[in-house]
């Protein structure tokens, strides 16, 4: 059986921690597709250039322990702004995607280009406070040394820089359903994307 969730939405919006628990729920296979982003920047924080850094990610890369660090997101974000670098990684997805067994894909752009004919598309969001909470008790609770601010306005400028970029912005698929987490606990969230799935199945 082929049959693709992809889940959208801006930074720290909890498509990460849903998308795990759907997969999870389902059987499914799980892609954060964020990752090769980050990937991909970290090699260019060690000197590379951006597209050849996409076009030759190695398991590797997607390992390092540094992908999770806002210097690493920042650089995330601006070189997926770079259409080639977005073509080298489209391939990836779509293999994962057409897996047998179905897949969820979170990321920016899963549900308007990646898989435009996905049979569940969400878009996860989150007010700009609630999300940058929540990354900072991320981020501070692995001991890395982080400020609100600082995870306030990493957040807010990789929003606008992804939603404003013009190669695959981040928006919500016409017919995605919008799931705001803001006042959700992760169940009231889990549950939300359970019934959706549950539904097109
Ligand atoms: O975890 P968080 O939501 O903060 O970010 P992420 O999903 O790991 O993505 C890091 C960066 O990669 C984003 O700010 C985007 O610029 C980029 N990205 C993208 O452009 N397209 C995707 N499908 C996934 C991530």
């Amino acid at each position: 059986m082929k049959f693709t969730v992809a889940i959208d939405g801006p930074a720290a919006a909890g498509k990460g921690t849903l998308s795990k628990r759907v997969a999870a729920e389902f059987g499914f296979a799980h892609l954060d597709t964020g990752l090769l982003y980050r990937a991909t920047g970290a090699r260019v924080l060690d000197g590379a250039d951006p597209v050849s850094a996409a076009q030759n990610l190695t398991p590797e890369d997607l390992a390092r322990d540094d992908l999770r660090t806002t210097a690493v997101a920042q650089a995330a974000s601006k070189a997926a702004a770079i259409p080639q670098v977005r073509a080298a990684l489209v391939q990836f997805q779509h293999d994962f995607a057409g897996r047998e067994g179905g897949a969820v894909l979170d990321g920016r752009d899963i549900g308007t280009v990646i898989c435009p004919d996905a049979q569940v598309k969400l878009f996860v969001t989150a007010s700009d406070t609630v999300r940058a909470e929540r990354r900072y008790l991320e981020l501070s609770g692995k001991g890395q040394d982080v400020t609100r601010e600082g995870v306030f306005r990493d957040l807010t400028e990789r929003d606008a820089r992804d939603r404003e970029r013009e190669a695959a912005p981040l928006a919500a698929a016409q017919d995605a359903v919008v799931i705001d987490t803001s006042h959700m606990t992760i169940e009231d969230a889990v549950a939300a994307a359970v019934a959706a799935i549950r539904t097109a199945l």
